[in-house]
């Protein structure tokens, strides 16, 4: 039988719409949500998401203000910027969009983020409270996989989970969340030996390599939950880290590319800067 799609932006169109509401409620109150992009150069990858950012606030209702700075921009006047902006009260929400062009150092910028504005997460202290399970920003895309798997009903607690995939903005903090939900976590990488061994076991399998169809339908459990947050251009079409096509017919439920996890991460960064003019 073939999986249950899940239709991440079906989903994010319903929580975009309940955060609508909240940020009319922030406003009756005298409290307009205010999130700070910072776009340095010209990918135009980048372009396209802080653009969607852009939207996103509009129709939700936060105020938005994206800084566009040509690829010259020296690191100290991105670090003056991000000061400016750490002082300013009507912004809540500070997002350094990345990659950064390789004379600006990454590590510097985040850093130099009031950790009460880092509606990304990716400031350490952010990153350490995630992993001591304190209050924190979540990272966007980690938060909005798990809103997935909720929402598809599948239990999360005592579940073999698989995160494939290590990186900092994905990988890892996905799969402290998971752990913090009890789920046995194992995480595999470009180096593991065997990764189908451990992708058969998943009832929960969290694919973010940035490798086009690295899982195929004989990696996966029959019924296993599986979400794709790869994005790869091959021929001029959006594929994911999953070969969908033998994928569906093996998973219980399964994330497409694009529409599955793509739009939760604007909703998730959404959410963030709500919260952040809470306090
Ligand atoms: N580039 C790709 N994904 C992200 C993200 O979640 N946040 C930021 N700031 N940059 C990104």
């Amino acid at each position: 039988m073939a999986a249950k799609i899940i239709d991440g932006k079906a989903i994010a169109e319903e929580i975009q719409k309940a955060l609508a509401a909240e940020v009319a409620d922030l406003k009756a109150k005298g409290v307009v949500p205010g999130l700070a992009v910072i776009l340095v150069g010209d990918n135009p990858a980048s372009k396209t998401y802080v653009r969607n950012k852009e939207k996103a606030c509009q129709r939700v209702g936060l105020y938005s203000e994206v800084h566009r700075l040509p690829e010259s921009t020296s690191q100290e006047e991105v670090l003056d910027l991000i000061a400016t902006l750490n002082r300013k009260p009507e912004i809540h929400g500070i997002l350094v969009q990345l990659p950064l062009p390789d004379h600006i150092d990454q590590k510097a910028c985040i850093e130099a983020i009031d950790p009460s504005k880092d509606v990304d997460g990716f400031h350490p202290v952010n990153v350490g409270r995630l992993q001591i399970g304190e209050k924190c920003f979540v990272p966007c895309t980690p938060n909005g996989i798990i809103e997935l798997i909720e929402r598809t009903g599948t239990p999360i607690k005592g579940a073999e989970a698989v995160v494939v995939g290590r990186s900092n903005i994905v990988g890892k903090p996905v799969g402290m969340l998971l752990m913090h939900r009890h789920a046995t976590v194992t995480t595999c990488h470009s180096r593991t030996r065997d990764l189908a061994f451990h992708t058969k076991r998943a009832d929960i399998l969290v694919v973010a390599m940035g490798k086009p169809k690295v899982i195929t339908g004989d990696m996966i459990k029959p019924g296993a939950t599986v979400i794709d947050v790869g994005i790869n251009s091959v021929d001029g079409k959006l594929v994911g880290d999953v070969d969908f096509d033998s994928a569906v017919e093996v998973a219980g439920a399964i994330t497409p590319v694009p529409g599955g996890v793509g739009p939760m991460t604007i909703t998730m960064l959404l959410k963030n800067a709500i919260e952040a003019a809470r306090g």
